[in-house]
């Protein structure tokens, strides 16, 4: 392995014995720390921040040419590696900042009436929470966040929970992919077909899913779909997408409206005003690390690891899990027993005292009344990260 970090690289992964801490030089990532939420904000890899880099240098050798010349191809070809990674039609798929922002450029392009339902889960990320709840509030529209069975075993208990909430007032139901607190790959094809059939759209948050499960957006039957790239597909931070179905396209902005105002879709979201576009040119070359580690065979990786690391920290802390594995990503969640407090404040302190006294990052989540571990599997993990973590929740349990 080369020992400068921006150039590190590997022979192809192959099999499982070759992931493990002895990839951790390929990130910054600090060596002293098991880092075991992935699933928080992604980590990208030295090669792809050097590609970053790259088109920074690029730009900045004649600012005025690359934004007007360079730019504009650069940025449709990343778009179009990114959707052919995803089955999509590369005029279908924009890039936007973030998830968030993917989110709140389809919610706040709705037209929404009065007595129209905005509907959701209890599981939906805060931040998409509060858009909900804001056009809800200035439109006269009733945001209604249904509950799911949790733990959830079985994808019909979330199709049978939201099924008598879908009727000719739904006017959009906004459904994760896979949730944020809780970890749950929920039956999104299925519930789109279903409020498709009403009349409703389909919004899909897509935040964790790109190189976490396979995905192939058409495939999920939805008017429009928002997911990272920075998280597990290992591109630059500010580095997502959204795509919307052609049909949808012409009535969606960016939330921020710029020159391309109503000159198509890909337009009005390629210029949202001067920013650094090199993390979204750089996605090829995270598309490119993520396929030479093993493309499909991370997916299956992870997937194992988040099931194996699962169960043993329930063997050892005998907390119930919450999900089944079909259910399952890689990310896994079990619930703390015999911890004190169930709130925010008293996750945030256990998170701290992991890290600090056990050198582990690990979200913990108050949800539905109790504490829970979030887990994420990586290829730079391995089960001895997850031993750690569980001793040390045996030791600061009922501390
Ligand atoms: C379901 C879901 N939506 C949205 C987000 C927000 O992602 P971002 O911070 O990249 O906007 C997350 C982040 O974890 C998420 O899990």
């Amino acid at each position: 392995m080369s020992s400068d970090p921006a150039t590190a690289t590997l022979a192809p992964v192959t099999n499982r014995p070759d992931y493990g801490k002895r990839l951790l030089p390929l990130w910054a990532l600090d060596p002293a720390i098991a880092y075991l939420n992935h699933g928080g904000y992604g980590a990208t890899p030295h090669e792809v921040l050097a590609e970053q880099q790259r088109w920074r240098f690029e730009l900045e050798r004649g600012p005025t040419r690359f934004m007007q010349r360079v730019l504009p191809e650069a940025l449709r070809a990343s778009a179009a590696e990114l959707a052919r990674f995803l089955g999509a039609d590369p005029m279908d798929l924009v890039f936007v900042e973030n998830a968030t922002q993917g989110m709140n450029a389809v919610l706040r392009s709705l037209e929404i009436s009065p007595g129209d339902e905005l509907l959701t889960t209890t599981h939906v990320y805060n931040a998409v929470r509060n858009t909900m709840r804001h056009l809800a509030e200035r439109f006269g529209a009733k945001l209604i966040e249904v509950p799911l069975p949790y733990p959830l075993h079985d994808p019909q208990e979330a199709i049978d929970a939201l099924a008598g909430h879908i009727n000719a007032r739904t006017k959009l139901l906004a459904i994760d992919l896979i949730t944020s607190p809780t970890a749950l790959i929920l039956p999104v094809a299925a519930l789109a077909a279903k409020a498709h059939a009403v009349g409703a759209q389909v919004l899909v948050d897509a935040a964790h899913a790109p190189g976490q499960i396979e995905l192939d957006l058409p495939a999920l039957g939805a008017d429009y779909i928002t997911g990272n790239a920075h998280k597990w597909l290992f591109a630059p931070k500010g580095t997502a997408f959204l795509w919307a179905r052609r049909d949808r396209q012409a009535g969606l902005h960016p939330t921020t409206i710029s020159h391309g105002l109503g000159q198509g879709f890909t337009t009005e979201f390629d210029w949202v005003g001067t920013r650094d576009p090199s993390g979204w040119l750089a996605t090829g070359a995270a598309l490119t690390f993520y396929r030479r580690m093993g493309g499909s065979a991370i997916r299956a990786h992870i997937h194992a690891l988040a099931n194996e690391a699962a169960a043993l920290l329930s063997e050892r802390l005998g907390g119930e899990l919450g999900q089944s594995p079909r259910l399952r990503g890689a990310m896994a969640t079990m619930r703390l027993d015999g911890f004190e407090g169930q709130d925010r404040p008293a996750a945030l302190a256990l998170n701290d005292r992991l890290w600090r006294e056990h050198g582990i990052e690990v979200p913990i989540i108050p949800f539905s009344g109790s504490l829970w571990v979030r887990i994420s599997a990586q290829i730079y993990n391995e089960m001895s990260d997850y031993r750690r973590l569980a001793d040390a929740l045996q030791a600061l349990r009922g501390q």
